[in-house]
């Protein structure tokens, strides 16, 4: 016992999983939640944490002997109740609390032996024991402790929720990341209606994988098409209006890249980016007065991807670059002509990866056309996975030669 085995004779156990029922949940997940496991979520206030768990809980209604154990400190039991009665959660099979002692909740799991536990959120329970204020790295930390050790002698799953602010200043859910199974965060704006739910650890699944939602009247709606509904609304044959694709786990999403430039009226030009990396932007604006002519030194310059995802893939450079440039020039690119590369500081166009994807997606969508890499486009195999007579695909070593196609 204990000691040293041959790392072939290892029994590989299999870990049972509770699908959410939630295909957008269960993909972030990779596949369910693991029995014994323990997931963070984190996010803004107000961004739908609570929202999607008690969904979450209607989704085992049916599941015999499935119990819930639902522990809040951040509302009273009839704002919960009047929260679930909007939602349409009525199963039975959960339980309520809104103790936030640390043992007490303790106690409770042990005698109600849930197979699931949510605790909602963690900055509001406090460990008598511990010091310092609720929320406190301290009792943060401690409190995570205390659930979780409860948790895996039952073998429940433990959900706990953790408020992050705008700033990122997350003394919370920050330092329980390696403490935890999988960790879980929510983005979006509040204002916009669409939420993402990516999942930058997960012991049990791929990282980055994200699950896409809407929030709506009556709870989060799953999307199904994020490139759909990421373009939806957006306005054709505009100035400063280009499309890319890029890769959010395993699946591409078109998204619409927005552009503007206008004349600075005093002192030094603005620039602002939002959704792409500031730095990228100004790297952006500098290659197109130096490399493609466009001098912009005088101009304010914004850039905005909207519907709101933030990229970090650098093959949206080129979609950025040619949105800037048609905004200066004031003549819109084709709605229907997708663009794809990083950007060098020579001004070339870099290879990007899984190209053929996003081009399979942009044909989905309706694209007609796309300037790639010529890079990419050399390596475009015969048996390429979309349809080629459905897309005109051009090459671009550079941006003078991109830009030449589009203007
Ligand atoms: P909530 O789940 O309370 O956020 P968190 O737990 O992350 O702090 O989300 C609350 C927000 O969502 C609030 O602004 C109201 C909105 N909302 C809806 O738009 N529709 C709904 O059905 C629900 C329940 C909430
Ligand atoms: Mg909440």
């Amino acid at each position: 016992k204990g000691g040293v085995v041959a790392l072939n004779e290892v029994e590989e156990s299999r870990e049972i999983r509770f699908k959410t029922r939630l295909a957008e949940l269960d993909r972030v997940l990779g596949g369910g939640l693991v029995e014994g496991s323990v997931i963070l979520i984190g996010g803004e206030p107000g961004i739908g944490k609570s929202t999607l768990l008690l969904q979450l809980c209607q989704k085992f209604k049916d599941l015999s002997n499935f119990k819930i154990l639902y522990v809040s400190g951040e509302e009273s039991k009839n704002q919960i109740k009047l929260r679930a009665r909007r939602l349409g959660v009525d199963a039975d099979n959960i339980f309520l609390s809104v103790e936030t002692d640390a043992e007490s909740i303790e106690n409770i799991i042990r005698e109600i032996s849930p197979n699931l536990v949510i605790i909602d959120s963690i900055q509001t329970t406090t460990l008598a024991a511990s010091t310092g204020v609720a929320g406190s790295a301290a009792q943060v930390r401690e409190c995570a402790q205390v659930f979780t050790r409860a948790a895996k002698t039952l073998n429940a799953v433990v959900i706990i929720v953790g408020h992050v602010t705008k700033e990122g200043s997350l003394a919370g859910p920050k330092i329980l990341e390696h403490t935890v199974d999988t960790v879980l965060y929510f983005e979006g704006e509040k204002g916009a209606g669409y939420r993402i739910i990516r999942a930058v650890k997960n012991r049990f699944g791929a990282t980055n994988e994200i699950g896409v939602f809407e929030m709506a009247e009556n709870g989060l709606k799953e999307i199904k098409n994020p490139s759909e509904y990421m373009l939806s609304g957006r306005p054709l044959n505009v100035p400063g209006s280009t499309a890319t694709c890029v890769i959010e786990g395993a699946r591409p999403i078109l998204t619409e890249v927005q552009a503007l430039v206008c004349p600075t009226s005093f002192g030094l030009p603005r620039r602002s980016s939002q959704g792409l990396d500031y730095n990228r932007t100004i790297m952006l604006i500098a290659v197109l007065e130096k490399r493609a002519g466009i001098p912009l030194s005088n101009f304010d310059a914004y850039v905005n991807i909207a519907g709101g995802l933030k990229i970090s893939e650098p093959s949206a450079d080129l979609a950025a670059l040619c949105a800037l440039a048609s905004s200066y020039k004031n003549i819109p690119v084709d709605p229907f002509t997708a663009l794809l590369g990083e950007v060098g500081l020579a001004g070339e166009i870099r290879a990007s990866r899984a190209v053929e994807m996003k081009i399979a997606e942009a044909v989905k969508l309706g694209f007609n056309r796309c300037v790639i890499p010529e890079a990419n486009l050399r390596a475009l195999k015969k048996t390429a996975a979309f349809d080629k007579n459905a897309i005109t695909v051009l090459g671009a070593n550079n941006v003078g030669e991109a830009l030449s196609v589009l203007f």
